[in-house]
């Protein structure tokens, strides 16, 4: 019986070893017994996946870009993508949640655009299947950008230059809402980071990282179990739990994921958000709650928010020390945080140089 338990350890350990430093095999954190939590190793981001349906051209990323930038979308002129996905702040904005049209305010916190191409459902509950499908909610949002596509395509089709645009770019007139969609996703999805301080490390260069980043990429793959759920090139699992961040208050609930699915399993569970430049884009959680990184570190360390009856197993008190907490800090800090042009050089359009 013992022997058995042995050969299984000892299967286990050959099957995981060449998983955690398998393929390029350059994540050197060999130390102090690194466990891969998540099925796929933490790395670099492989090229964004095309839909074969919305094929990338520079005219389309271009027009897309436009889009995005373009405040005449919104009914009264205000608000554009950019307004909540801002390019200065992470491409999120200042939160802690979101203020709309009329300033109104939404009760969820801005999630980045910038590689939201790598998620497989969009928006905390995952709602949107796609980035075209997700890109037609905030046009028609009442607090959002308060428009109707209707409305939105007269505007559109008013405009020479988008006229000529769109129709450069898919052929025919008039403009539709699917077009305005893909052109957006087109553009979202070059929004995408390919270098960090992580990414040169993974790539080879171990004095990308401090020791100290480098104690926090230890953490956060080993004690801190984080890669349970943030694992990948995007560092998160596409799934929904609830770290019980807001209790479930009767009436003011916020039922997460469990409005998509109507399964009680799913109430108060939100989507893992990438920590890739998470930096950029405080505060944090799907409310803004957490004010810093530190304060999520802790949180976590407290095994969530414990008063929580639907909370995910995977929270547990962690015991980190003092070092280890701003070691994971540190992490996620700088080495966390791209510093490609295409991400942190994007600047927004200015309404002069839309087209007209
Ligand atoms: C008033 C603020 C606001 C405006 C304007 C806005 N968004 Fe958002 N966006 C949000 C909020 C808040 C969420 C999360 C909502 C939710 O999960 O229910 C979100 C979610 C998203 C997501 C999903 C990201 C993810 O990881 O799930 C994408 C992509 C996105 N918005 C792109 C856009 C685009 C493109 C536009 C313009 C057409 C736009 N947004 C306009 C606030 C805004
Ligand atoms: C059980 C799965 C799970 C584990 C384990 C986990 N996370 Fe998360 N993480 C999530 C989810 C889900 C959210 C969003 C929750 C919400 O908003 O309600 C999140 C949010 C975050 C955020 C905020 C990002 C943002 O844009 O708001 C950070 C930072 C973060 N996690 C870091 C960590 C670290 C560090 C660890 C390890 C100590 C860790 N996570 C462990 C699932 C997990």
């Amino acid at each position: 019986m013992r022997r058995s338990v042995l050969l299984l350890l000892i299967a286990m350990v050959l099957v995981l070893v060449p998983h955690v430093f398998g393929q390029t095999g350059q994540l050197p954190i060999t130390a102090s017994g690194v466990v891969m939590h998540g099925p796929e190793r933490i790395g670099n981001l492989e090229p964004v996946l095309i839909p074969p349906d919305n094929p990338q051209t520079s005219a389309k990323i271009l027009l897309g870009k436009q889009v995005y930038f373009d405040t005449r979308l919104s009914k009264d002129n205000t608000i554009s993508c950019a307004t909540c996905h801002d390019p200065a702040k992470g491409w999120s904005d200042a939160g802690p949640t979101s203020k709309g049209i009329n300033s109104q305010m939404g009760g969820r916190r801005s999630p980045p655009v910038v590689n939201a191409a790598y998620s497989q459902l969009q928006f905390w509950d995952g709602r949107a299947p796609t980035l075209e499908e997700q890109a037609k909610g905030p046009i028609q949002n009442p607090i959002e950008m308060g428009n109707t596509h209707d409305v939105m395509l007269r505007t559109l089709d008013d405009i020479p230059g988008y006229v000529e645009a769109f129709k450069n770019v898919f052929g025919t007139t008039p403009i539709t809402v699917d077009q305005v969609a893909q052109a957006i996703a087109a553009f979202e999805r070059t929004v995408v980071t390919t270098d960090s301080p992580f990414d040169r490390f993974v790539r080879g260069d171990g004095g990308a990282l401090t020791r100290q980043e480098r104690q926090g990429l230890e953490i956060f793959n080993g004690k801190g179990h984080c890669t349970a759920c943030h694992w990948g090139g995007y560092l998160s699992d596409g799934r929904f739990h609830n770290l019980g961040a807001e209790p479930i208050e009767p009436g003011k609930p916020d039922n997460g994921r469990m409005d998509v699915t109507k399964n009680a399993s799913d109430l108060g569970a939100f989507k893992t958000p990438t920590v890739r430049d998470a930096a950029l884009r405080a505060p944090y959680l799907h409310t803004g709650k957490e004010k810093t990184l530190e304060d999520v570190v802790r949180l976590y360390n407290r095994g969530g928010g414990t008063e929580d009856t639907n909370l995910d197993p995977m929270m547990v008190p962690l015991g980190l020390s003092e070092g280890e907490i701003q070691a994971l800090v540190a992490f996620m800090t700088r080495a966390m945080t791209s510093t490609n042009p295409e991400v942190a050089g994007v600047k927004p359009i200015p309404p002069a140089e839309l087209p007209k």
